[in-house]
């Protein structure tokens, strides 16, 4: 079993270890997991192709690691706890024994029906215990899976499903989410008009909602699983095989599919999720992530289930049927480790102080936020409303790319400081660097921050394209990863994320390229072109501000503007509508054609008196009628 660090002095010994011997150091808590083969070398690596294989020649499979090899010990301990939209409902509890079962049991199905090693499988689904199964099934099975956020509109579904190339999809009738119900199978079928790569589509049943199933590719998932066996012998991985592909936004218009393999993840995902939150034999664990992120992948499904944790998976939304629900469900299942976002808190700090009293939450012994910034306000709140001030704050800085937690407090042993991520993990090395590429060293610094050493979970390619990974990545400092985010070291060489350097918006801690959202904008058949920037939002962080030019001033803004937000929403999705839509005449642009974003995102921001030197516009005047009409 993987050891925890247990105080501060240990944290600097183990992390010096790290950064001296990773290959030791590494080798040591991979030799914890069951492994068909060992491995032949712990690492190989270098950033220019970027070529990294961690543990290769090494042969397991990780669902054995989540499932087989706790069966004997805890095979009846709750595995995972699945609390449903509505409060009413009935939680389910699913053993490990259980959970082994059903794994084993659509593995053998989609096996039977021809999905095989490599092949990817697209999962649009509810945040039910099924969804958790087939992830773990296509893994059992060496397919390939590529879980799209079922939040996502029938186009940016489509657009992953061909991407990935997937052959098959994972679907269900409906969704709740808390008062609506969404057609989830509905969706699937206006994406698959476009997705001739498709051969078969299983349908759960969840929702009751009608569907119409198409002869020859739909089946019901319950029909897929009759009678099928309840043991499955696990695929014999190699070390570096995809495990999956999980789609997310950059600067540039179309997602990418950031590719993660099977050792070093599995090795990351357990160490990460043990050590950050301390996690302890017993202890009940909440992530209110959905599994459509990677947040889902790595700290709902793998890493607690590596731990042989009880993972509690919730349907609902956090103010369903009111602001209450999560200190509820937090009561109801005495829950002890809770793991949430920024915007979730804002959100339910905005409402009656009666919607947490209400509750005990004595149960909780250590918080988390992970996604975006926290400001100083909400963690205060949490500190001491939710946690009653007992409570240590992971905020957790990661990345899709990363795989798991990089820089964060381990709870109860890391000093806190609000607003800081603190201090790496053990075998992360972040570095920070100015605009040149040189090393910003020492403490009382500020730059862009850049990993330079590889670790274990880290991202391997991009699917289907690595030139686009080597470019993303690794190209713009010299032998080192960059990460897009901005970063300061303060004096105690403690870490706070500034945000992101590049053109890229958080939203809700949701990742989205302001490129990718102009370019839904511009399919309006009124938009000309258009420009979006984040500014500062109460709730979520950063809102959308989109600048649009149209063919002509458009003589009802609000129906252009309502036409512009459903255009994103089809093309995307609801999170990632326009919060606010000024009509303009012309853009900012330099000489060279790029448009000035720092003076939009001024503008936006509301602080037009002190836009900076604008002598190298085209059109200097764009820039006057712009913040006249700043909305
Ligand atoms: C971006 C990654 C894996 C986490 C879920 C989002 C921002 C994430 C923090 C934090 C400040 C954070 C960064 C990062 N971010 N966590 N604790 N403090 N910023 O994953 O969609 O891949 O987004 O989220 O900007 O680059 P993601």
């Amino acid at each position: 079993m993987i050891q925890k660090i247990n105080t501060l002095e240990e944290y600097h010994e183990v992390y010096r270890k790290s950064v001296e011997q990773p290959e030791n150091f590494w080798a040591e808590i991979a030799a914890t997991f069951k492994w068909q083969k060992k491995w032949d070398r712990v690492l190989e690596w270098n950033f220019r192709d970027p070529d990294i294989k961690w543990f290769a020649g090494g042969r397991l499979n990780i669902t054995e690691n989540c499932l087989d090899r706790h069966l004997e010990t805890k095979g009846d301990q709750v595995a995972i706890l699945w609390e449903p939209n509505h409060p009413g409902g009935e939680a389910i509890q699913l053993t490990y024994n259980q959970l082994h079962t059903e794994v084993c049991r659509l593995s053998n199905a989609l096996k039977s029906q021809g999905i095989a090693k490599g092949d990817r499988v697209c999962l649009y689904m509810p945040m039910v215990p099924e969804l958790a199964i087939a992830v773990l099934a296509c893994a059992r099975i060496g397919a390939i899976h590529s879980v799209v956020f079922a939040g996502f509109s029938s186009r940016a579904l489509a657009d992953r499903i061909n991407d990935a190339d997937a052959s098959m999809v994972l679907t269900a009738d409906g969704a709740y989410r808390g008062p609506k119900t969404i057609d989830l199978k509905s969706i699937v079928d206006e994406a698959l008009t476009d997705c001739p790569g498709v051969l078969n589509v299983w349908v759960l049943k969840r929702t009751g909602s009608a569907v119409d199933m198409v002869a020859g590719r739909d089946t019901w998932w319950h029909d897929a699983l009759e009678g099928v066996p309840a043991i499955y012998a696990a695929e014999t991985m190699d070390a570096e095989d995809n495990l999956f592909v999980l789609y997310t936004s950059g600067s540039t218009g179309k997602p990418k599919g950031v590719m993660h393999t099977t050792g070093g993840y599995m090795v990351y995902a357990e160490y990460s999720f043990r050590n950050v939150f301390q996690y302890n034999e017993g202890d009940i664990y909440w992530c209110t992530a959905d599994i459509g992120w990677i947040t889902g992948h790595t700290y709902i499904v793998y890493g607690p289930l590596l731990a042989g944790a009880t993972t509690l998976m919730f349907e609902g939304i956090p103010t369903y049927p009111d602001a209450g629900r999560f200190w509820e469900v937090t009561d109801k299942h005495q829950v002890n480790l809770f793991y949430t976002a920024p915007t979730a808190i804002r959100a339910l700090q905005a409402k009656s102080p009666d919607f947490v009293a209400r509750h005990n939450l004595s149960s909780l012994k250590v918080l988390g936020s992970v996604g975006e910034p926290i400001n100083e306000e909400a963690w205060e709140w949490y500190h001491e409303q939710i946690g009653k001030k007992k409570c240590p704050i992971v905020d957790t800085w990661w990345q899709t790319e990363t795989g798991g937690i990089m820089i964060s407090p381990l709870a109860g042993i890391t000093p806190l400081k609000p607003g800081f991520a603190t201090l790496p993990l053990p075998g992360i090395q972040p570095m920070l660097v100015d605009h040149d590429g040189n090393e910003m060293k020492g403490n009382g610094v500020e730059g862009n921050l850049c990993i330079r050493f590889p670790w274990p979970s880290m991202i391997r390619s991009t699917w289907g394209d690595h030139e686009r990974c080597r470019k993303t990545y690794f190209e713009t400092f010299d032998n080192a990863y960059f990460t897009g985010d901005g970063c300061r070291r303060d004096a105690e060489g403690y870490y706070r994320i500034t945000g992101r350097v590049d053109d890229v918006i958080n939203v809700s801690g949701h990742r989205f390229g302001t490129a990718e959202i102009e370019n839904a904008i511009n399919e309006h058949p009124q938009v000309v072109e258009s420009a979006v920037v984040g500014y500062p939002h109460e709730i979520k962080g950063q809102g959308i501000y989109a600048y649009v030019i149209c063919t002509g001033l458009p003589a009802d803004q609000q129906e252009v503007r309502a036409g512009i937000r459903a255009t994103v929403n089809a093309f995307i999705g609801p999170i990632a509508k326009p919060d606010k839509v000024q009509f303009v005449k012309g853009l900012p642009k330099t000489r060279s054609g790029k448009i000035m974003r720092r003076v939009l995102r001024k503008i936006a921001e509301g602080g037009s008196s002190e836009l900076g030197d604008v002598s190298t516009l085209l059109d200097p005047e764009v820039v006057e009628e712009i913040k006249e009409g700043a909305v």
